[in-house]
């Protein structure tokens, strides 16, 4: 019997602007950390009325009955919401755009910032990783995976207003520790779409590293048009294309942090897993 000693790590994937990257990190992050250690259980929870992360897993919008905002609503037990992806140790809770209608719904309920939370009860223990992907806001949605995430994932767009919006973010986050849920802490910052042959990329990343040089990954992720294109085919990179620069790029984001928390990894699992779905 496997028996986890680990508490979960929930992921907050979180910056209110969109298009920064959050979805695409959140799928491909997830998936490459599950694709180099099976022995680890993950769960992605769809938090974005958009459902990028659902379509990103090839699920149809046809075929998302049961999904998180029934779960939020009390219209269905979270187990019922919880759907295979192609990798095996990874599951997902699908969004549609009624969702958007929690943000308006839920407000009115009592505790309605522990609705996430109180939910997550009772399949926390199922995993060792939950990766939420937020919407492009600091609304309800996402105040919710604050208060009931470990630490958060903070993609940052290496373009111009990178760090515009930073700060708001970063004092949402300390009104969270103080009143909310005194344990988040900020795993990583991640620097995404970065581009080699523009300078602009390479000012941001040294005045982001000059300033928060600590929090912020080592691992890049750089601009590679196979990441669009694996989403738009309903998988996710390493399967998509492993051996695409979005791949590569993903995959030594899980190693870095696999590395630091000391954790085990295999990359002979990807040839596996790969060939497995071929
Ligand atoms: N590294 C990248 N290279 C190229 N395109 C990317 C990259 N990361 C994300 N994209 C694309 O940019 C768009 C916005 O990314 P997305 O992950 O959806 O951002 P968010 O979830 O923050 O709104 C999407 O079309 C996505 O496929
Ligand atoms: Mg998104």
């Amino acid at each position: 019997m496997n028996i986890k000693s680990r508490q979960a790590e929930i992921i907050s994937m979180s910056n209110q602007k969109g298009g920064v990257g959050k979805t695409t990190s959140c799928i491909n992050l997830a998936a490459a950390m599950a694709s180099l250690n099976k022995e680890l259980k993950f769960l992605i929870i769809d938090l974005d009325p958009q459902g990028n992360a659902s379509t990103g897993f090839g699920i149809k919008r046809g075929e998302r009955q049961n999904n998180i905002y029934d779960v939020l609503t009390n219209r269905v037990d979270i187990k019922d919401s919880i759907r295979k992806t192609a990798l095996t140790n990874l599951q997902i809770i699908p969004a549609t755009l009624d969702l958007a209608a929690a943000e308006f719904e839920l407000q009115k309920s009592n505790g309605w910032q522990y609705i996430l939370q109180n939910n997550l009860e009772s399949v926390v223990k199922n995993y060792d990783y939950i990766f939420i992907d937020c919407p492009p806001s600091l609304g309800l949605l996402t105040i919710n995976s604050l208060v009931v995430a470990t630490s958060i994932i903070i993609p940052l767009q290496c373009e111009f207003f990178a760090l515009e919006g930073l700060s708001h973010l970063f004092n949402t986050i300390e009104k969270i520790k103080v009143h909310l849920n005194p344990k988040l802490r900020i795993e990583g910052i991640l620097l995404t779409m970065y581009d080699k042959r523009n300078n602009l990329s390479k000012l941001i990343e040294s005045d982001v590293r000059e300033n928060i040089g600590d929090l912020v990954y080592q691992t890049i992720i750089t601009r590679n048009v196979a990441l669009p294109e694996a989403s738009s085919h309903g998988k996710p990179i390493i399967i998509y294309n492993k051996d695409s620069i979005g791949a590569k790029a993903y995959l030594n984001l899980a190693i870095e942090i696999y590395k630091k928390y000391n954790l085990s990894y295999n990359v002979k699992n990807l040839q596996e897993l790969v060939t497995a779905d071929e």
